[in-house]
């Protein structure tokens, strides 16, 4: 997955489009790229390996000015960085294209294309594009029938936008399986691959649907749809504030995206419970009827979001909802038997995640009762495409370890566990007890941040280890998992969780004085179970580094442990991550790594 962003406008475009690219620089850092059309309408091309500040000292070296340009950040998929692969691509001086996806049927394209006298000079499946346009536009002598005919083409995903220096007086944009969002300014309009990279020029936005072609000129912007008919698709304000995507006095947008949970998991309960309620309207009016038909739900999604889904199919079966949990890359491509009455619900930050958003497609025709997303961004694929979206508030997550998109999307997960749970006989008194630990959350969060400077003593205990081991019993199983990732993402220590009652069975025999134990040790069932655990690790010689529940008395002779004094059993699981989080930052911080943008790593992934 990659970034893109375009504009025509009457003024220079290069600021606003280096503008975007820094802001979509979360979507890939390998390189980058810009093409703008000069006075005199030349295609002025700067491309440059490495991250957008390196193109922009290319740039300050080799200035472009024009009103018509496009660019690209790239997080490599066919072909290495290198310069040569990096976006936009070019049919010799005709077109430059940039793109965002996978073009499946690129080596047939490529073998056409050469034999037709194309000279290709980079690895990638985007060039297939260049050349193809090119082709067409022979053919057609018309930058958007080009457009429109070559998509018809192309198998695979893609966002798209194209200039041609013959006509200098528009943009031709085209998305389907990747996300595409149309900027409409005063005498100017823009594309990128999310709204954030605009909100500097622009409020006011349109969302193309699969399939759709764009043409934007100074006079505004015309849409197409598959069949090449012209359509109409909404004008929408953001409500997203610019400065809600800044680093503020942060070190790291990481940094401050921990510290905002407490506020974002408030927002998150607004208007969802009250006086020990759930108020399941505001999951919208079409809920009621799904929920009332489910039996079980199949959780699907990738990532940090996967580990949000294993939390909560604790939290469901506790409450009496059977269900399964299931990274989206292995759902989508196995045969599914789904129990009658089962919900399909995804889980996901961004909403653009490319397995998890062909998982739904293909649930659709597998008897699912319904659809319905957790998810951080409203105006999404995967929240248009289910029936029920219950939207998480985090607020714009810049940072690529997921941090406060996980805890929201856990207490969205409690409220549908606490709805499913009123139709397997949950009574009022119960749920006002959940709904009271939910409400105490915030603070609750509050006083775990306070372990900051604490937990940055414990983080140099790691920064010189190569391995660190994450263990928890239950529910804390998948919190460890969670912990384990984030600190493998950004300090590229090697970690692994593991359930605390399967050490014996293999990673005890890794144990020793430079193995690192972390592990979560909140009053629960398992407590005593966990430290009989932990007395295996000690035996061993290894090193151990607990956060536990302030009242817990530990008998081992050796560790390190920082309380947590204020949980509640059916949310520990939310507090318990925060300092897990805020381990994996210290540890990386003082290694040195790129925090906010970890290598070979992106924010969010639109390619399979
Ligand atoms: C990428 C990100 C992770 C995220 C995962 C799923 O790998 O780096 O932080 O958890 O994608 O993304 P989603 O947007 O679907 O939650």
């Amino acid at each position: 997955m990659c970034g893109i962003v375009g504009a025509i406008a009457s003024g220079n475009v290069t600021p606003i489009l280096m503008d975007g690219l820094r802001r979509l620089e979360y979507r890939g850092y390998d390189s980058a790229g810009i093409a703008v059309l000069t006075e005199g309408g030349r295609l002025h091309r700067i491309r440059s390996v490495g991250k957008v500040a390196q193109l922009a000292e290319r740039l300050a070296a080799d200035p472009l000015a024009g009103p018509l340009g496009i660019a690209h950040t790239r997080w490599a998929t066919h072909g290495m960085p290198a310069e040569r692969n990096a976006h936009p691509h070019m049919s010799g001086e005709r077109v430059a294209v940039v793109h965002n996806g996978i073009i499946e049927n690129h080596a047939e394209l490529r073998a056409r294309l050469a034999a037709a006298g194309f000279r290709f000079t980079s690895e990638t499946d985007t060039e297939v594009i260049a050349h193809l346009l090119a082709h067409l536009l022979d053919q057609e002598g018309d930058l958007l029938r080009a457009v429109q005919r070559a998509v018809g083409e192309l198998v695979g995903a893609y966002a798209l936008g194209v200039v041609c220096p013959d006509e200098p007086h528009r943009l031709v944009a085209a998305r389907a399986g990747s996300p595409l969002v149309v900027g409409l300014g005063e005498g100017a309009a823009y594309i990128a691959s999310d709204v954030f990279a605009l909100l500097p020029v622009t409020r006011r936005f349109l969302f193309l649907e699969e399939g759709d072609v764009a043409e934007l000129t100074r006079g505004g912007v015309r849409v197409f749809d598959a069949t090449g008919a012209p359509v109409e698709r909404p004008v929408r304000v953001t409500a997203v504030s610019a400065a809600a995507a800044e680093k503020g006095p942060y070190r790291h947008y990481m940094l401050k995206e921990i510290h905002e949970q407490p506020a974002v998991i408030a927002e998150t309960l607004e208007g969802r419970v009250h006086r020990g309620r759930l108020l399941e309207e505001a999951f919208g009016h079409e809920a009621r009827a799904l929920l009332d038909r489910t039996r079980g739900v199949h959780i699907v999604a990738c990532g940090t979001s996967y580990h949000a889904g294993l939390v909560a199919r604790y939290w469901l079966e506790e409450l009496g909802v059977p269900a399964q949990v299931e990274v989206a890359s292995e759902y989508r491509y196995r045969a599914v038997v789904v129990p009658e009455g089962t919900l399909f619900v995804t889980i996901s930050q961004s909403g653009e995640t490319a397995d998890t958003l062909a998982a739904l497609r293909r649930a659709r025709g597998l008897g699912y009762v319904g659809s319905l997303t957790v998810c951080n961004v409203p105006e999404s694929s995967l929240v248009r495409e289910s029936d029920v979206a219950v939207m998480t508030r985090a607020g714009p997550e810049i940072g690529v370890a997921s941090t406060k998109a996980f805890t929201t999307q856990l207490v969205a997960l409690r409220l549908l566990a606490i709805a499913l749970g009123r139709r397997r006989g949950l009574d009022a008194a119960r749920e006002r007890a959940l709904c009271d630990e939910l409400e105490a959350l915030p603070r609750q969060v509050e006083a775990a941040l306070r372990l900051d400077e604490a937990i940055r003593g414990l983080a140099e205990a790691f920064a010189d280890k190569s391995h660190a081991l994450f263990l928890g019993r239950g529910v804390f199983y998948p919190v460890a998992m969670e912990g384990a990732l984030k600190l493998k993402e950004i300090s590229y220590i090697h970690a692994e969780a593991y359930p605390a009652g399967e050490l014996k069975h293999g990673p005890l025999a890794l144990v020793d004085a430079e193995m690192p134990v972390v592990c979560t040790l909140p009053r629960d069932p398992l407590l005593e179970k966990v430290l009989s655990n932990l007395q295996e690790v000690r035996a061993r010689g290894g090193e151990l580094f607990l956060f536990s529940d302030g009242e817990v008395e530990i008998p081992l002779d050796r560790y390190r442990s920082l309380p947590l004094t204020d949980t509640c059993p059916s949310t520990a699981p939310i507090v318990y991550t925060v300092p897990l989080q805020l381990l994996a930052y210290h540890a990386a911080v003082l290694k040195g790594t790129d925090v906010d943008q970890p290598r070979n790593l992106a924010k969010s992934v639109t390619v399979e």
